[in-house]
């Protein structure tokens, strides 16, 4: 008896070691990876279709996801995973196709451009190839286009670009009822992403007025001027969406804002980490709580929760680490927090705050 006992036991305990019942992609992806690795559980995989090059420096990748995969709106982002010199590494992009290209065909298309030193950009122009797999985390971001339609003015500066292409096939497709304009900054005319599928836009689509601005190419390079703006009619009563570089976003706030458009009109995507808002560190950190994991830690000065958490030994969920994914959300219970970006301090009761922006302000209860 004492031995069909553990027999039974055993045998139990090798079956849960088998599927690792808590997370069977532990034991079960390290094989799928070598059977087939479209069938990997981590993360939803994408096979590489297409790459196809749009100027020196920006490759547009087309991608089949695994059928799984959830879709997305046009202006959101993902974190692609893959592994560079035998490390995991995640970073986020915006997609560059219309979602209804994923409905209609399942694909969808990434443009990316090398970044001089950046490990992941730099490797998926040289070593990525066509028929490889690379993993994709479900599509997040709130750069979306109105609903109802508004009057719409773009900005966007070099690769910023990319979640605009996507709105604007999307528009364009459901014939979007208001006028749209896009002011597109490159440095050369050599460095325009997608001339062909905007100018194609431009003549299909009557809503839409397409400058592109090349800023090196005169004896005086020039950047975003008023008289850009005094150009779009109506200028006042249009939905401003910023997608590009810091310098390009700061102008184009500074000079929007002096032609009236209120804060509120204004949509803004980052590709870079945004500045950081003056914190008096002598107010900040306390006592943080994890009640899931039944853990107390202490912290000082402008130590976000994510960074408390870690040291402490969690592993919360997360991916771009700048306030952008919201993929370290999680609720918190009590306490106030001050956000690092902006310097907002949030209020004592229950919300949803992002970890790896958030400061504690005193002793603060998070459900992790
Ligand atoms: S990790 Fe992306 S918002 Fe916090």
């Amino acid at each position: 008896m004492l031995a069909r006992i553990s027999n039974t036991k055993a045998l139990h305990w090798l079956g849960r070691q088998l599927l690792n019942r808590d997370n069977p992609a532990a034991w079960l992806d390290p094989l799928a990876e070598t059977i087939n690795p479209m069938w990997v559980q981590e993360y939803t995989p994408a096979r590489v279709e297409r790459i196809v090059a749009e100027t020196l420096d920006t490759k547009t990748f087309v991608l089949t996801p695994a059928k799984r995969w959830a879709g997305f709106k046009a202006g959101q982002h993902v974190n692609i995973c893959t592994d560079v010199n035998g490390i995991r590494r995640t970073r986020t992009f915006s997609l560059s196709s219309s979602p209804l290209l994923w409905e209609s065909q399942g694909q969808i298309t990434l443009t990316i451009k090398r970044l001089p030193g950046g490990l992941i950009t730099n490797w998926l122009h040289d070593s990525l190839e066509e028929g490889d797999v690379i993993g994709l985390t479900e599509a997040f971001g709130d750069f979306l286009i109105p609903e109802p339609a508004k009057p719409l003015l773009y900005i966007a500066g070099g690769s910023g670009i990319t979640p605009i292409l996507s709105q604007l096939e999307t528009m364009a497709a459901e014939d979007y009822r208001a006028p749209v304009t896009l002011l597109y900054f490159v440095r050369t005319q050599n460095d325009v992403i997608a001339r062909e599928a905007l100018t194609a836009l431009a003549e299909r689509w009557p809503a839409l007025t397409l400058y592109i601005i090349a800023t090196d190419e005169d004896q005086a390079p020039r950047y975003l001027k008023d008289s850009d703006l005094e150009s779009v009619a109506g200028l006042k009563a249009r939905q401003v969406y910023l997608c590009g570089p810091k310098g390009l976003m700061d102008l184009a706030n500074d000079l929007l804002d002096k032609r009236g458009v209120k804060e509120s009109q204004i949509h803004s995507t980052f590709f870079a980490p945004p500045a950081q808002a003056q914190l008096d560190r002598g107010q900040l950190g306390g006592e943080v709580t994890f009640t899931r994991s039944d853990l107390n830690v202490g912290s000082e000065g402008d130590a976000c929760l994510l960074e408390i958490a870690e040291a402490a030994g969690l592993k919360p969920q997360h991916g771009c680490r700048m306030g952008i994914c919201h993929q370290c959300s999680c609720r918190k219970t009590s306490g106030t927090v001050v956000n690092r970006l902006t310097g907002k301090v949030s209020g004592p009761g229950e919300e949803t705050v992002q970890l790896c922006v958030s400061v504690p302000q005193g002793a603060v209860v998070l459900d992790v």
